[in-house]
């Protein structure tokens, strides 16, 4: 089976199965990560704001494992994906993706690293990936400590801006923009190939 004969893979017409099953499973760790974050910044004490503050360093180191997973998929699908528009729209689309990609990054990496210089380990559901007990390394600290819920905020900004263009090209300008990432290819390519 080719590439270009697997549904797995991307197309020029459509995401793959593994590109679209990515992209929905962190869209829905994201709303759920970002849940996290705006109680936490109401209110920490209250009860929704516990529970969901119990799973932020959780989630948020698997979310940082599917960004890599889904940056490798993507190099792996390079020259075979749809493609954006020319012009203003089109350069503004790559742009937000790849500051998407560079926040989806830093933002967990920078906390990831300040768990790690903290001394105090890091427990991922239950299960202990970085030992504590070490030294306290400031340095490490520093980064996120400086900017983690700062790029947090911009990256909920930015996902809410991919969001509203994604419903204007299907809505407003009836394009099929998000059918790429709903059902991927047109099941007519598909038999095609
Ligand atoms: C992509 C994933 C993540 C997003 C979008 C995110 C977002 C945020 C945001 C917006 C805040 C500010 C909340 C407030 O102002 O009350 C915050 C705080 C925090 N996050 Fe995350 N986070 C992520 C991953 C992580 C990870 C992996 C860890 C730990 C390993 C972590 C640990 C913390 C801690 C300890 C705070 C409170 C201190 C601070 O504001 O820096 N986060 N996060």
């Amino acid at each position: 089976m080719t590439k270009d004969h697997s549904t797995l893979f991307d197309h020029p017409e459509g995401y793959g199965t593994v590109s679209r099953a990515l992209h929905w499973l962190m869209a829905a760790l994201f709303a759920w990560q970002f849940l996290s974050a705006i109680l936490h910044g109401v209110d920490r004490e209250m009860p929704a704001a516990r529970f969901f503050w119990s799973w932020h360093m959780s989630v948020g180191v698997l979310l940082l494992v599917a960004v890599l997973l889904r940056g490798a998929w993507a190099l792996i699908n390079l020259g075979n994906r749809p493609v954006h528009t020319a012009g203003l729209l089109g350069t503004a689309a790559r742009l937000g993706y790849l500051v998407l990609y560079l926040l989806m990054l830093a933002v967990p990496l920078v906390a990831v690293v300040r768990a790690y210089g903290s001394g105090r380990g890091l427990s991922v559901f239950g299960i202990e990936v970085l030992a504590g007990g070490g030294e306290r390394i400031p340095a490490l600290m520093a980064p996120a400590n400086a900017v983690h819920g700062l790029l947090g905020w911009a990256l909920l900004a930015l996902t809410l801006g991919h969001v509203i263009m994604a419903l204007a090209h299907a809505y407003l300008w009836r394009e099929d923009t998000l059918t790429r990432m709903v059902r991927g290819r047109p099941a007519s390519i598909a038999r095609m190939d």
